[in-house]
């Protein structure tokens, strides 16, 4: 039976990142993954399918609403939307095929089947073709991920009530949708469906929306998907979905009030869970928590010696990066070096337009924790580029320590604020103070000038506001 030093199952951005910094680090390595290609969620379901689709319907929004505004006269732009989704088949295709590319250039074995523990030092992987082979392992990393969750009694068919993934293959753009959940996945593909045509209205639990956002930038979040036409119904509880001829009728309840809601089509997005199923973790011993997910220590050991844990099935966000930094943590760990991850620096994006994007602390936990702190904002419409782009919805804003100076969070809702959040995330790391931002030189005329601007504000000495 072949050994592995280092087992990884799932071929997500945690597992196969993971396996070529094993691979790297001279361990011999395997990855097993069940879904016939490589990449995870992320790959094929989640990070690069939404981003196509919203990259290719923020075009075509713009070709129709606004090329007009700039002096370019085109016809009447229609839509191919099978072209669409083609384009993103290929876009994902690549990168995955990339990803096997990677592992023979690294040298890391690809297992492809379902892995489930046998002992504390063997897999059973199942191939499509149902058949079984044995690997023994020195260390085995779970990364198996996460999958979508349902409400009670609603179940999902991808096709009337779809999860992000039926959401990202529709073959008709529907009249009617009712997304349920105002988060990442919900106003994200919410608005791939409202700029490709959709009428979109979003059911959410709580009286505000993407929560753990610091409030300030997901009250002006919702002003701008409401002025884009996105519907919201705040307060509001989902009773039920009944499916029809036509689509489907949600029920929901705001303040004892019942009403219904008619559709074509409901996504389901109000979050994931760690996926564990079929790998015997039961049978082995390993601990999950209170809310599913694989119990792990600061070095991702789970309560068995050989046996790890990353990415979307142990704690903290949801997030591709975030697994990946994990991955090459644990390699590192194994290979007696030191692994780490700052989880204080975790940058968080929503790939609408405009973008939104954070890092460390909101103003709300700020509070909470009881750290006095100083703000400095800057808006997007005072910035030369953004306002010549006519892109001036949004603001920089930057919480530092009230004593120190130095940043504890940055909250940008703006154009590419999602590429803008990398250089708050290096300045971060090293523990910049708002003052170290302001006095850096930032090329002119670029949007990244509000962070300098919002910098200045802390001290309130912003130049063009
Ligand atoms: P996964 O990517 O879920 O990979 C786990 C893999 O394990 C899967 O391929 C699965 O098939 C395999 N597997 C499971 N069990 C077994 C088994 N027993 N044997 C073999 N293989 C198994 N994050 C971002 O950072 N940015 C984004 O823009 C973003 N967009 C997203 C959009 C959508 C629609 C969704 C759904 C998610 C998005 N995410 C995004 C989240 C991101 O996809 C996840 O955080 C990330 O994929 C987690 O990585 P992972 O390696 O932990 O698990
Ligand atoms: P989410 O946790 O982001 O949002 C779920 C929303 O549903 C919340 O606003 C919550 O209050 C609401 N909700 C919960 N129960 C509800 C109910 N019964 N009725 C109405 N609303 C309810 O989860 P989502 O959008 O499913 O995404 C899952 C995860 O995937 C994200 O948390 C994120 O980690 C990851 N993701 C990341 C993306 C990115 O980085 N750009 C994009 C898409 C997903």
């Amino acid at each position: 039976m072949e050994e592995f030093d280092f087992l990884v199952i799932g071929g997500g951005p945690g597992g196969y990142v993971g396996a070529i910094r094993a691979a790297q680090l001279g361990l011999k390595t395997a990855c097993i993954e069940s879904r016939g290609t490589l990449g995870g969620t992320c790959l094929n379901v989640g990070c690069i399918p939404s981003k196509a689709l919203l990259h290719s319907s923020h075009l075509y929004k713009k070709a129709k609403t606004e090329f007009k505004n700039i002096g370019i006269n085109i016809n009447e732009p229609s839509l191919d939307l099978s072209k669409m989704m083609g384009h993103k088949a290929k876009g994902v295709e690549g990168l995955t095929k990339g990803i096997e590319f990677l592992f023979k250039k690294n040298k890391v074995t690809y297992i492809k089947g379902f892995g489930a523990f046998k002992d504390k030092n063997t897999i059973s992987v199942t191939d499509d073709a149902n058949n079984k082979k044995d690997y023994k392992f020195k260390n085995a990393i779970i990364a198996t991920g996460s999958v979508p969750v349902s409400l009670p009694n609603i179940e999902i068919d991808e096709k009337i009530v779809v999860s992000s993934t039926g959401a990202l293959n529709l073959n008709s753009v529907p009249k009617k949708l009712v997304v349920i959940g105002a988060g990442y996945i919900g106003l994200e593909m919410g608005s791939v469906w409202l700029r490709l045509g959709s009428e979109v209205q979003v059911v959410e639990y709580l009286d505000y929306i993407t929560p753990g956002m610091d409030r300030e930038v997901s009250d002006a979040f919702l002003k701008i998907l409401q002025k884009q036409g996105m519907q919201f119904n705040l307060s509001t509880k989902v009773i039920g979905v009944t499916k029809n001829k036509k689509g489907a009728t949600v029920s929901v309840e705001k303040n004892g009030t019942k009403s219904d809601i008619d559709c074509d089509v409901v996504l389901m997005s109000v979050g994931r869970k760690p996926n564990t199923a079929g790998l015997n973790l039961d049978k082995i011993g390993v601990k999950l928590d209170s809310k599913g997910r694989v119990e792990t220590n600061h070095q991702y050991k789970t309560n068995l010696d050989n046996i790890y844990a990353i990415g979307d099935v142990i704690a903290g966000p949801m997030l591709a990066h975030k697994a990946e930094e994990e991955g090459i943590a644990v390699a590192e760990f194994l290979s007696g070096k030191y692994g780490h991850v700052n989880y204080d620096v975790i940058p968080g994006v929503i790939y609408t337009a405009p973008e939104v994007a954070s890092v460390g602390k909101t103003e709300e936990q700020l509070k909470e924790q009881k750290i006095s702190y100083k703000v400095g904002k800057f808006p997007f419409a005072a910035n030369a580029r953004a306002k010549v782009n006519d892109e001036g919805d949004g603001f920089v804003k930057i919480l530092s320590d009230e004593k120190t100076d130095r940043v504890l969070g940055v909250h940008m809702i703006g154009p590419d604020v999602g590429n803008m959040i990398g250089e708050m995330c290096l300045a971060m790391e090293f523990g910049a103070s708002s003052e170290d931002i302001a006095r850096t030189c930032h090329a002119h005329p670029t949007l990244a000038e509000a962070i300098k601007e919002a910098a200045l504000a802390v001290d309130k000495r912003a130049i063009h506001f």
